[in-house]
Parts: C-alpha cells; structure tokens; sequence
C-alpha cells in the first residue's frame, strides 16, 4: 500500500489534542465526584487479557532522552546516562531501560528498505549501543512511530511493520516506543494491533511503549495489544502541564493491571520546576502506577534530583505488585487525597495542594479503606518520619507540594 506524505497531520494531531485536553478538565470536577463515590478496593481492569509478553508486570522504570534533549540523541549520551544510572546507583533502586526517543536514524531506507541509524550520531549503530547498554546490566529502547513518518519527519514505520520489527529485534531493542504522527487517519487500534503482532512475530521480548497520546482511548482497546498508553499531550516542564496531565491520566485508575498501564509521559523532574514540585511529580505518578522514565540530563543532575529519582520507599509505591493505579478519593477545592491499595494490605496515601498557599488537608483511615485496627502507623515517605494514628490522616501540605504516607 501506498500512503501520501501529509505534514498537515502533526498540526491536527496537536491542535484537535488541545481542544480534548479542555475538555478533559471540564469533565475532570465530576469524575472526581464520581471517583470519590466508588470505594478505593473498586474493581480494577485485572490482567486476565493482558498482552501476552510476561514484560511490564509492574511499570517499567529508566531513562528516555527526548525531554532533556529533543534531536539531540546520539550514542555518546546514551553510554553516559548508561553509565551514571549504574554508578549514581539508580540501577539499583529500578531504573532499567535506556530509551532513545525520535531522531536516531537517516532520512531515508536504504535499496533494501531497511532502516538506517544516522551513523554520525550513533557510529556503532543501535546494536552496538545496545551492547554497551546490556554490558552495564541494563536494557535498550528505541522510538519509531505509526505512520509514514516519525514525528520529526524521519522514515515511520507503516507499511514496514514486520522488516523494522525484526531488525529492532536483530539489533537486540528491549523496549519500542512506538508514535502516532503522519497516520493517514488509518484506525489506531489497526496500526498498533499490527505492529504488536509484527513485534510478537520475532520471538524477541520487547516491552511496547504507545504513544497515540489518548486520541482514541487506548485504555478502552489497547489492554491487550501495548504494555502501556500514554493518556495525554506531551508533557512540558512547568508545574501547569504536569498538573493538567495528571488530571487526565488519575480519571483513568480502573484500566490500569500488571502489563499494561495509563502513561502520563516521562518525568520532567530536574528539567525546571521547583524541587517542592519535583517531589510532587514524583509522588503522584508513583502513586497512578506509571511509568518511572527519567527525561532529565541524568550525567549532571544535581544531588536533589537524584535523591527525588531515587527514593526508594516512594518507588516501592509505584513497583508495588498488587499493581492498582492510585484512586482520587476526594478533592475539594484544589485539596485532593488519593488512595492506592498494596500488595500487603497497606495503603498508600497523597496528600496533594494544588494551590500555592499551604493548606491543611485531612482523611481518615476507613475513607482509605482501612478498618478494623485500633491504630495505625503511618509513614511520611519523603521525610522517613514515622507516627500513629486511631483515623485521622491529616497534615499541613505546601502549595504545590505533597505529603505522601505508607498506611500499615
Ligand atoms: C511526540 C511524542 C513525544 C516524542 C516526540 C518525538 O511528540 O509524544 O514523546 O516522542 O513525538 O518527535
């Protein structure tokens, strides 16, 4: 099949998404309604008809280069980060996919029509950086997109499903993110089924990132086809954008199970907002289950951003086997408690003020889904400070901050 070239498309794939972004918080006030109706144990998506790839059975966690660094990927850079997620000891604490984002390869396929790494960026090409990623104990991603052309206008994927899926898995990729730009309007859930069974095909393992960027509700289709969907527009490192996309994505917990979850997109920790903020970021997308994907310049980050990324307690949250997406139990007035049930019986707790001054925001422990214990013991996940409690849940949040409490 033939499709047309149309750079019109990536402009009616960002504009029509503005319009749904507005609508998603005009609806956003009653599903919390809603949400806060439903009991935090409600019934979730399970994984009865997850993909069948065994991958992602909790979120997956590393490092994607776009945020940080947009075209400028290049072989140099992976290495590096490869190299500082091991030795900054994030590795340890999760981190395991080094992810190239879009601008990896030439602008054309070569007389067999495969496709080309641009061998000035990536001089060992992608199985070479692969075989230093592996080297490190760690595992590689790569981008390409569902549609004639990546979203920065280099060769897509469409049409070539089968040869770029087997050479992704010649060149031993882990991990494909795989973008919705120049899609000739054809159904995404065709594009992406026909890829999953293209990647499926090979025989090799490898985890399958969509990136249709909620268009099409992923989360009512795609359960069985990606191991996670993004939800939302792109990100962007300002307390605005973050806050807007977890608006979106915490409407959408009951889809969420071991293999496949909702993808707010990566995490702008360290790329500009306030450390108060960073903390909040982290906290939240720990708590919906998300994916853990670094988009900061990981080489030269700075101890905060480090010890945010790297705190272990709040990624046992978002790792928790159990594998539930945080519930929105209440919110009020920009006050929002949220509710994630864990493997071992507890719960854990955020405590979000989404306005600039602080706040006093209070819950009790049957609100949470609690009962039947004359105290519990709740411990604050940032500062490691732990006390009891007969109910109340209640702390003094900064604006724009969180407190975030395992419940046990
Ligand atoms: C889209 C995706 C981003 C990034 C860029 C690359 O905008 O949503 O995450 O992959 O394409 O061009």
């Amino acid at each position: 099949m033939k499709y047309t070239i149309a750079p019109i498309s990536t402009l009616i794939y960002q504009r029509s998404h503005r319009r749904r972004q507005a609508l998603a918080a005009a609806v956003a006030a009653l599903l919390v309604a809603g949400a806060a109706a439903a009991l935090v144990a409600g019934p979730s998506a399970g994984s009865a008809n997850a993909l069948a790839n065994g991958l992602a059975l909790t979120p997956p966690m590393g490092w994607n280069d776009w945020n940080a660094y947009k075209c400028n990927v290049s072989e140099a850079l992976v290495k590096q980060t490869a190299d500082k997620i091991v030795s900054s000891g994030l590795a340890t604490a999760g981190y395991q996919y080094v992810n190239i984002d879009d601008c990896w390869m030439q602008s054309t396929r070569d007389s067999s029509g495969n496709l080309r790494p641009d061998y000035t960026k990536f001089p060992d090409g992608i199985s070479g950086t692969a075989a230093y990623v592996h080297a490190k104990g760690l595992k590689l991603g790569i981008y390409e997109d569902a549609g004639t052309h990546t979203c920065k206008g280099y060769p897509g994927s469409l049409g070539h499903e089968s040869q770029d899926a087997k050479l992704f898995a010649s060149w031993k990729v882990d991990y494909l993110k795989y973008d919705n730009c120049y899609n000739q309007g054809v159904s995404a859930q065709t594009r992406y089924t026909t890829m999953r069974n293209a990647l499926q095909a090979t025989g090799r393992p490898m985890v399958y990132s969509i990136c249709e960027i909620g268009f099409s509700s992923p989360w009512l289709w795609a359960a069985n086809v990606g191991n996670l969907w993004r939800t939302t527009n792109d990100i962007q490192p300002n307390y605005a954008s973050m806050l807007s996309i977890f608006h979106k994505n915490v409407t959408l917990s009951q889809y969420a199970a071991p293999g496949h979850w909702n993808d707010p997109d990566m995490l702008e920790i360290g790329n500009g907002m306030t450390a108060t903020e960073d903390h909040t970021e982290f906290s939240l997308w720990a708590e919906m289950a998300a994916p853990l994907l670094a988009g900061d310049n990981l080489v030269n980050a700075s101890a905060t951003t480090l010890s945010i990324l790297g705190n272990k307690a709040v990624i046992a949250v978002d790792q928790d086997s159990l594998g539930r997406q945080g519930r929105m139990i209440r919110s009020s007035g920009g006050l929002d408690v949220l509710a994630k049930p864990l493997a071992n019986g507890d719960v854990a707790v955020v405590l979000f003020n989404e306005n600039s001054a602080a706040a006093t925001i209070s819950t009790t422990a049957s609100a949470i889904g609690k009962s039947g214990a004359s105290s519990y013991t709740l411990t604050d996940l940032w500062t490691g400070a732990v006390r009891t409690t007969s109910s109340t849940i209640s702390a003094s949040v900064p604006g724009h901050g969180v407190v975030m409490y395992r419940v046990h």
